[in-house]
């Protein structure tokens, strides 16, 4: 089973427009946008980035049909040089963010508290594992992790649980942060509570939002006039960060508060087209219910 893309056809009418040639699915996944995309439009062709060799495994297989209108580009989506090599700027481009169900339900890659298996977590392969991190971060680091990335309450508390197992060398396997996160409160704890810790490492290892900030720092001298940016988020710190870039990317006059004529002559490179962020319907839920903390936002460049 692959995937199944998010807010599909609301990517796809904020995405495409009659000028679109020349695609960026920045978060390729397993394709399911990407091959909606080229399915409702001829013409187009899409450049797929993921850094995650298996996706981009399952990706090019799903997408062979369109050889000659697909390419893709292993690794980061900062890597905008190198993955749009000579090919130019693009005419759209979509993000996809977090991570893909095939990675969630691969028990090899550690990203679930469901199933037993590594407590890996990286979406590329390479770097320092969740079980490094925890290893290498003291108490105080891994509870603001905890806390940041996992919104979770008492996180000292869980911090404290797991660096003691850490430290007993007993933090290999999901298993043993779920058992950690257990002990800090001599019980079961809720499927909630598990999933945000487990956010909370992968966003840490994958550092997926620093690694969002350098592509919003970068991303508009590659569009083309008239492109258009779709960023679906499922966290609120990064819907907070594109929510952000887009608003002063719009910005018409960026003078200091109380500044009684506008002296900045600034120009803006954006316009929203999403004036708030658009959340799945409850029928895309009741279909898929990893849909539901998405929020959808994009913008023209001008
Ligand atoms: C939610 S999935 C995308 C699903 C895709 N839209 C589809 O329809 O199949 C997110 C994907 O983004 C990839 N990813 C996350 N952060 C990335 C980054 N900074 N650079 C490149 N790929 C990234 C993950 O490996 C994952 O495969």
């Amino acid at each position: 089973m692959y995937h199944t893309p998010v807010l599909l056809s609301e990517a796809l009418h904020y995405l495409l427009h009659d000028g679109s040639r020349l695609i960026l699915d920045a978060t390729v996944g397993s394709g399911g946008h990407a091959k909606a995309i080229l399915d409702a439009r001829g013409n187009v062709t899409v450049i797929g980035i993921d850094r995650d060799a298996m996706a981009l495994e399952v990706a090019a297989e799903r997408l062979k049909e369109y050889s000659g209108r697909v390419f893709f580009f292993m690794g980061a989506y900062t890597e905008l040089d190198s993955a749009l090599g000579s090919r130019g700027n693009v005419d759209g481009v979509l993000v996809d963010h977090g991570m893909s169900s095939l990675q969630l339900e691969d028990s090899h890659r550690g990203f679930s508290y469901s199933g037993e298996g590594p407590l890996d977590m990286r979406m590329s392969g390479t770097g320092q594992t969740a079980s490094d991190l925890i290893e290498s971060t003291d108490m105080a680091g891994l509870a603001c992790v905890l806390e940041r990335y996992g919104e979770v309450a008492r996180p000292r508390r869980i911090a404290r649980s797991i660096k003691n197992a850490s430290q007993k060398h007993m933090m290999r396997t999901t298993a043993d942060l779920k058992a950690a996160v257990e002990n800090a409160f001599g019980r079961r704890v809720s499927p909630g509570l598990l999933s945000r810790i487990f956010q909370a490492f992968r966003i840490a290892v994958n550092r997926e939002l620093e690694l969002l900030q350098e592509f919003l720092g970068s991303i508009l001298r590659y569009v083309n006039r008239n492109g258009r940016l779709v960023f679906i988020s499922y966290h609120s710190l990064e819907d907070r960060m594109i929510k952000e870039f887009l608003r002063r990317e719009s910005a018409e006059c960026i003078c200091p508060p109380g500044t009684p004529v506008c002296v900045c002559g600034r120009r803006p490179a954006l316009e929203l087209l999403t004036k708030k962020a658009i959340k799945t319907a409850n029928e895309e839920i009741a279909r898929n219910p990893r849909a539901r903390s998405a929020r959808l936002r994009a913008a023209r460049v001008i």
